[in-house]
């Protein structure tokens, strides 16, 4: 058993939707067991927690639901998820965040949701943050574009301060980045696709640690992806700033060289680097500067990306396949219990989901102690189990991912989702 206090062996007894006991050999309990799950060579650990997944609804439903989002994360091994604002209509006031939350009760994963930071994510009004903040949204981002106005962006981190939440930034300079599809490098040139430079995610990154060492507020990064962006979130936070980060587990396995083919599965935003960035991202997460894995699932039709590589909207799925992922990328230099931080209580703690953090209205705590008490949202990682990615396991709507056929280690056994064992042996069970 792996939680934030430790690693023990021993039994977990769940009745209802509660942990009631844990200890050697717990035996049968009062009432008698009723079902046991296997975790023999496996951890035991808090369910994985997701900072960053487009579920699409509302309005892109062919592409994803709330419903299949859901059991994609659970068949990964997540009993939660934040859903990413960037909807149809977008996630900008009370209404549509209580409709997302709504979807998401008695779905096989919990769902919560960021809000916008301005109006319909267009960088120029602010959001009714105040609104949103009072149904239990952490967390805010304008994410598939960064804020470009730095004045906007000061004032709303000051209205963040004051209500207790954090602005999550996708740290990209528009103009900068303007007409850029891959990085702006060697294979960018050799291949003719225009470039977006590291440079157009470093000055955001480095504008907002200034902005959260004006304000005094919180600033999450979402998905770094350059040795830059993580060398200044480093300084910030020696510097003792509040400032956190994620990365995505396809900005530390795969480099630039993937779009040689030109094949669109591979164009993400910000977009896979370069070797010295993949080996950056990976120090960041191994030394602290990154406290979370986020996936930045990203659904998309296959009709939308069977189109020519600079026209197919970034994004690639991520909910599956982020824990055999991350322990192939970091499993030889931390520990099981350091890469599950990384997955499950760090960014519980991020996303307010925790115990005695203020949820939306239905949530469980998530990413604490496994000890008696405690709401049951439960992982079981096989982390030796090798496996193949194939069309036929994913949940999701959409099939944009470049790892379908591969051989991956490492998989969800179980997941158990307050108390009720939603996935076992890597089946969904509803
Ligand atoms: O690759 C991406 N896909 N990056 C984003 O910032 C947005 C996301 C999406 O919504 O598809």
């Amino acid at each position: 058993m792996v939680d934030a206090t430790g690693t023990r062996r021993a039994d977990v007894l769940v009745e209802g939707d509660r942990v009631v006991a844990v200890g050697e050999d717990l035996g049968a309990g009062p009432g008698g067991v009723r079902r046991v799950l296997d975790a023999g060579g496996c951890l035991v650990c808090p369910g994985l927690v997701d900072l960053h997944a487009h579920l699409r609804q509302p309005g892109r439903e062919e592409a994803e639901t709330v419903e299949t989002g859901a059991r994609a994360a659970a068949l990964g091994g997540y009993t939660a998820v934040v859903a990413m604002p960037n909807t149809e209509p977008p996630i900008d006031d009370a209404a549509v965040a209580r409709e997302v939350l709504a979807l998401g009760r008695g779905a096989v994963a919990e769902v919560t949701v960021a809000g916008a930071i301005t109006r319909a994510r267009a960088g120029e009004l602010l959001a009714p943050m105040a609104e949103l903040a009072a149904l239990g949204v952490r967390l805010f981002t304008d994410d598939g574009a960064g804020v470009q106005d730095g004045a906007l962006m000061r004032r709303a981190l000051e209205y963040a301060g004051g209500l207790g939440v954090t602005l999550a930034q996708h740290c990209e300079d528009a103009v900068l980045a303007a007409g850029g599809c891959v990085h702006e490098g060697a294979w960018s040139s050799r291949l003719g696709l225009p470039g977006i430079p590291a440079a157009a995610e470093e000055v955001m990154v480095a504008r907002d640690i200034a902005l959260a060492r004006l304000t005094g507020s919180r600033v999450h990064f979402l998905h770094l992806s350059t040795a830059g962006s993580v060398a200044l979130v480093r300084a910030a936070r020696e510097e003792g700033l509040p400032v956190t980060a994620e990365a995505a587990p396809h900005h530390f396995s795969l480099t630039d060289a993937e779009i040689a083919g030109y094949d669109p599965v591979f164009r993400v935003n910000p977009p896979l680097r370069q070797a010295g960035d993949v080996a950056a991202v990976r120090q960041g997460l191994a030394d602290g500067t990154v406290q979370a894995v986020a996936t930045d699932h990203a659904p998309h039709t296959p009709e939308s990306k069977e189109v020519p590589f600079d026209q197919a909207p970034p994004g690639m799925l991520g909910l599956q396949t982020a824990l055999p992922l991350t322990l192939e990328a970091l499993g030889d230099r931390l520990s099981p219990a350091e890469v599950l931080a990384l997955l499950s209580w760090q960014p519980a703690a991020i996303a307010g989901l925790l115990e005695g953090d203020r949820r939306p209205e239905g949530l469980s705590p998530h990413g604490g102690p496994v000890a008696p008490g405690a709401t049951a949202n439960l992982c079981v990682v096989d982390p030796a189990a090798t496996w193949r990615l194939e069309v036929g396991h994913l949940a999701s709507r959409s099939r944009n991912s470049p790892y379908l056929g591969r051989s991956l280690t490492g998989r969800a056994r179980h997941t158990v989702l307050r108390g009720e064992p939603v996935v076992v042996d890597a089946e969904a069970q509803r």
